[in-house]
Parts: structure tokens; C-alpha cells; sequence
């Protein structure tokens, strides 16, 4: 088979992926992000592909990111460039809202904290004042981008029977009125400069005092001391997020409160899910080669 061109594959991805790029002729080149003779680059969203780093791919045409949030690559430079960037949509949303809902059922009640209690022995009977936590169906949820992602979400929270207030860049309910009339607010925006900070003291300030805030999306979104300060003041009762500012890092403060369920950046962790993601990543590759 005709050589296809050299794809360097920065970090371990689902041999589905690998099979697809080297069915279709392609050289592997596994590990790192040395580009210096590389027609491609597969990588993660943990990636940062910057300027200087695009600099460095003289041959580069295509960079694949085995995620849907493109906020770690300088998209800006790699048009200059002629880099086409990709990225994996639609086979992520349903693993995603899945994780963003299950977030908010475990931080509403308490499920974290369930496990230890029954784990450590403490548990010794139903009682009426043990784990008790927050209703779900029928409350109000802010759905603040209402994409795929968002969309998916509210969706499963028609099947809780409860009341949706959407907000998206193309209009919807006004922030300000979203974070004062919902019980839950869970957040689906890509991180972009109008995003950064989203959710900042003004805002976690106009949330009620029994919500519960929840991130799937990017950590960036929220500014996390301003969130340690709320829940740990009480201006809301609780967050569950998969994502954090300064990932993998913890804002400090954060990993000591009892009112948040910390997930490590597993909403589409799933074997499917995961699996589509790489495959479509290679099959941009193979795409974009084959067309030059
Ligand atoms: C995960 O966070 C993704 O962007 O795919």
C-alpha cells in the first residue's frame, strides 16, 4: 500500500484508531509532539498545541483532537498555517449528558458521602434523619448552553418531569434570571474568552441558596475560588463537576468540602464512546490526507 504520510499519535488512544490509520497506509509515530516530520498529530485534550508547537510541524495538514472541546489548540494560528483542526462531536453527547445528570443525582443526594457512611461501618439502620438530600423531579433546571450536549441534558430532565430554562449564545432566558429561578444549573459552553469565568462570584451570588451547580464542559468556566467560597459560605448547597479550572490540579479548598462530588474528566468515558471518538479522529486523518 502507498504510504499515506508519517501521523504522530501524541499519547495512547483505542487501537480502533491505530488499526484505521495503518488499514489506509499511514506511518505511526507513538508518543509525544515532536512534529518535525509529521503530515499529522492525534492528540488529547490535555495537549496544549500553541504557536511555537504548530511551528515546529513543517509538513503538518491536519491536527486531530480526540475530544469535542477544541479550546486547547490555537485555532487561530493553525488557519494561518493551512492545518485543518478536527474534533469528535456527536458520539460524546449522550455519554456526557449521561454523566452531567448522573453529577447532579449523586451531589442532590448525597451519594458520595452514602458509599463512605456504608463502607465505614457507620450505618446501623434506617432513620429518618440519615442522607437526606435534595428532590430532583419536578425542579427547575438551567441548562446554560443549550447545544448537543445541553440539549441531551434536558432532555433527561423532561424524564424527570422537571422544568427546563435553556440559555444559548443564539438567546434563551437571561443569565441572570436562569441562576436566580433554577434549583440545579448544570453548564454545556465551550471554553472561549466570553466563556472564561462565566460563573464568578456575581453570579454564584445570584443562585439560590439550595442549588446545586454542575460542569461537564470546561473548569475554566467557573471561577473556582469563587466557587470554593460559595460552597463553603453557603450562597449554594452543593456542586458535582467532572472538570476544574487548573486540571488536574484542585483549586485549594475544594477537595476538603463535603458538598461537592468530584469526577476525574470521564464524561465520555465510556468504552463505545471512547472508541467512536478515536476512530473518528483517524478517519479525519486519513480525510484530510488523502485529499492532498
Ligand atoms: C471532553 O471534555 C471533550 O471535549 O471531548
Amino acid at each position: 500500500m502507498q504510504r499515506l504520510g508519517k501521523v504522530r499519535v501524541a499519547a495512547p488512544v483505542p487501537e480502533i484508531g491505530l488499526k484505521i490509520l495503518r488499514d489506509a497506509g499511514c506511518e505511526i509515530a507513538l508518543g509525544g509532539l515532536d512534529l518535525s516530520d509529521a503530515d499529522a498529530l492525534l492528540c488529547l485534550l490535555t495537549h496544549r498545541i500553541d504557536a511555537a508547537l504548530l511551528a515546529r510541524g513543517p509538513r503538518l495538514k491536519v491536527v486531530a483532537n480526540m475530544a469535542v472541546g477544541l479550546d486547547n489548540i490555537d485555532l487561530a494560528e493553525a488557519q494561518a498555517r493551512g492545518i485543518v483542526v478536527t474534533n469528535t462531536p456527536d458520539v460524546l453527547t449522550d455519554a456526557t449528558a449521561d454523566l452531567a445528570f448522573a453529577l447532579l443525582l449523586a451531589t442532590a443526594r448525597s451519594l458520595v458521602w452514602g458509599d463512605r457512611f456504608v463502607r465505614s461501618g457507620a450505618f446501623t439502620g434506617w432513620r429518618p434523619d440519615v442522607g437526606v438530600g435534595a428532590d430532583v423531579t419536578e425542579r427547575t433546571l438551567g441548562v446554560i448552553g443549550s447545544g448537543r450536549i445541553g440539549q441531551a441534558v434536558a432532555e433527561r430532565a423532561r424524564g424527570f418531569r422537571m422544568n427546563v430554562l435553556e440559555r444559548s449564545r443564539r438567546g434563551g432566558i437571561e443569565l441572570n434570571e436562569l441562576l436566580e429561578q433554577s434549583d440545579f444549573v448544570t453548564l454545556h459552553v465551550p471554553l472561549t474568552q466570553e466563556t472564561h469565568h462565566l460563573i464568578g462570584e456575581a453570579e454564584l451570588r445570584r443562585m439560590q441558596k439550595h442549588a446545586i451547580l454542575v460542569n461537564t464542559s470546561r473548569g475554566a468556566v467557573i471561577d473556582e475560588a469563587a466557587l470554593v467560597k460559595a460552597l463553603r459560605e453557603g450562597w449554594i448547597a452543593g456542586a458535582g463537576l467532572d472538570v476544574f479550572e487548573h486540571e488536574p490540579k484542585l483549586s485549594a479548598g475544594l477537595a476538603a468540602l463535603s458538598n461537592v462530588v468530584l469526577a476525574p474528566h470521564v464524561g465520555s468515558a465510556t468504552i463505545a464512546t471512547r472508541n467512536r471518538m478515536a476512530e473518528i479522529a483517524a478517519q479525519s486523518i486519513v480525510s484530510v490526507l488523502t485529499r492532498n
